[in-house]
């Protein structure tokens, strides 16, 4: 935090001098991730009470991405920001210009071009914008972010010119809200952090054996029953004796509150993809109907951490009949191509010893129970892409042979993503040594309980998507990176700020930015006054350390 003081102390300094014409240095300018091409200027641009928003030409989208920045400045500088569509014209001078070209950009590339005159943003669609948008954002003074701070600061954003494109098509982040939920406020919150990061995938894990989150019409034990524990692991899981807290807990999302969540994440250009577990994590649906378990219940909820045996039984057809038509509400919520099915960490003890399932391996040729996880995974697979739409699923669903068209989440380390690629899969890399930031930040005697590991700043940031075993051809599957925030251990809303953050902004530069450009003291620079910012957005984030 003493970084951040002296960098609030040294930048007020900065603007109480007005200095117009120098030139700022490389280290002023808090970029987060890294552009591919930044050209500073000497000059600055500044906001007046006449700043105007123009965008080009009229239409939703780009007028929604308008709007998105004069709220931004008008609350930050109280200047009552218009927005309006008009073609720019030279007299526009001391306006901010949001134009949608046809041109040869890539679908997620924009140019900035900023100078004394104006500040024009240009791509050819509007997303290209937004981040524009996020970066102009960046190079304003971080009080941006703070309501109504008025004449109390000289709004100048530096002259540049940047063009950019992101390296990866997926960036992404993913919450946990199973074990410990978190309210849609909190969801909204986090998708705007990604999108300051133009973090562009947010997986919204919403089934557990801890609790069911997202409310099914046809299925309402799922959220009367599945939804709630009786009480939670007190302490670590590996404490003896293991206590428990007695309180009942639980929540979830009505269909109404995830609508909303999906709207507002497509005006900050974020796809919601849902995760609905299968056929492991499945408790808080087979409390709610045992009779899609092996054994057919009773079962709980359960209330500890941990890989639970009771899975979904993969021999009867009431187990597929009851997913396809959760499957079919949260295509109806979720617009998403991809559907995260889980897949991971499903014990065949149960399917071992049941009737139906030992049914389904002979009735279906099949060798063992991997060979019939694969066979539930591609049932599945089939009936979503039958509707248009594509599985993600965790690397297990290579165990016994990948169906057709999976995208694999690499998360036991990256030989799953490597072997899939080498299928020509697509690839998500999220392995637990560089990108679970559930995992420690700093050694454990100094830092809040956490469910284990070690994860520092830097190492996230070492992290190279693209493993080296891939020929060209096989490296073009690699989708990008994912940072997992599995809640287990982390209750709150301020804890889980001080977990992503500034872990996060490591992975929105290692999926975002070039490879060449990578540089860890570089990004640090950045990343101390880029604090400053989400410091005064409330984000609760762990402060760099000076040994960082
Ligand atoms: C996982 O961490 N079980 C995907
Ligand atoms: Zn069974």
């Amino acid at each position: 935090m003493k970084k951040v003081i002296f960098i609030l102390i040294t930048s007020l300094v900065f603007v109480s001098c007005g200095i117009e014409e120098q030139k700022i240095s490389d280290e002023d300018l808090a970029l987060i991730p890294l552009p591919k091409h930044v050209v500073e200027k000497k000059g600055s641009f500044k906001l007046t009470r006449s700043t105007k928003v123009l965008f080009y030409p009229d239409n939703e989208e780009l007028k929604a991405n308008a709007e998105f920045l004069s709220s931004l400045i008008s609350e930050g500088t109280g200047f009552e920001t218009e927005s309006k569509a008009a073609k720019f014209k030279s007299s526009d001078k001391g306006s901010i210009m949001l134009i949608l070209e046809d041109n040869e950009m890539n679908p997620e590339e924009y140019s900035l071009s900023v100078s004394q005159q104006s500040a024009v943003i240009k791509a050819n669609t509007a997303t290209g914008i937004f981040y524009g948008i996020q970066t102009l954002r960046q190079l304003l003074p971080p009080e941006i972010e703070r309501a109504g701070m008025g004449m109390n600061i000289n709004w100048e954003i530096p002259a540049v010119e940047i063009q950019d494109e992101p390296r990866y098509p997926y960036r992404g982040m993913m919450l946990d809200v199973g074990r410990y939920f978190f309210p849609p406020e909190f969801v909204k919150r986090f998708i705007d952090l990604m999108a300051l990061h133009k973090m562009n995938y947010f997986h919204w894990h919403l089934t557990e054996d801890q609790g069911w989150r997202i409310q099914i019409n046809k299925y309402p034990k799922l959220t009367e029953i599945g939804a709630f524990r009786d009480e939670s692991v007190v302490g670590h899981l590996r404490d003896k004796p293991l206590k428990f807290d007695g309180q009942r807990y639980g929540g979830f999302y009505t269909q109404d509150e995830i609508r909303d969540v999906v709207a507002y994440a497509k005006t900050r250009h974020v796809t919601v993809i849902p995760e609905i577990e299968m056929p492991g994590h499945s408790l808080g649906a087979l409390a709610s109907y045992p009779e899609l378990g092996c054994t057919g219940g009773p079962y709980k909820v359960a209330t500890r951490w941990g890989v639970q045996k009771d899975v979904y039984c993969a021999g009867k057809e009431e187990t597929f009949q009851f997913l396809e038509d959760v499957l079919t509400e949260v295509m109806d919520l979720f617009p998403s191509e991809y559907i995260h099915i889980g897949g991971d960490e499903s014990p065949k003890d149960r399917w071992k010893k049941c009737d139906h399932c030992q049914a389904r391996i002979m009735g279906e040729n099949l060798k063992n129970e991997d060979e019939l996880q694969s066979y539930f995974i591609r049932r599945i697979e089939k009936f979503l892409n039958s509707h248009g739409r594509q599985i993600i699923g965790w690397d297990e669903i290579l165990e016994g042979g990948l169906a057709p068209e999976a995208t694999v989440m690499s998360w036991r380390g990256t030989e799953g993503g490597i072997e899939a690629a080498k299928e020509l899969h697509d690839v998500i890399m999220s392995p637990t040594d560089y990108l679970y930031i559930d995992y420690y930040q700093a050694p454990s005697e100094d830092e809040p309980l956490a469910i284990g590991g070690f994860l520092p700043l830097q190492k996230v940031y070492s992290y190279e998507p693209t493993p080296e075993e891939l020929n060209e051809i096989e490296a073009r599957h690699i989708l990008g990176a994912q940072g997992n925030l599995w809640t287990e251990y982390i209750k709150t809303a301020d804890y889980a700020d001080y977990m992503a953050y500034p872990r996060a902004c490591a992975i929105a530069e290692i999926s975002w930015s070039q490879k060449e450009a990578k540089n860890y003291d570089d990004f640090l620079k950045r990343l101390n006054l880029h604090l400053e910012r989400l410091d005064i957005m409330g984000v609760k984030f762990r402060p760099l350390q000076e040994d960082e």
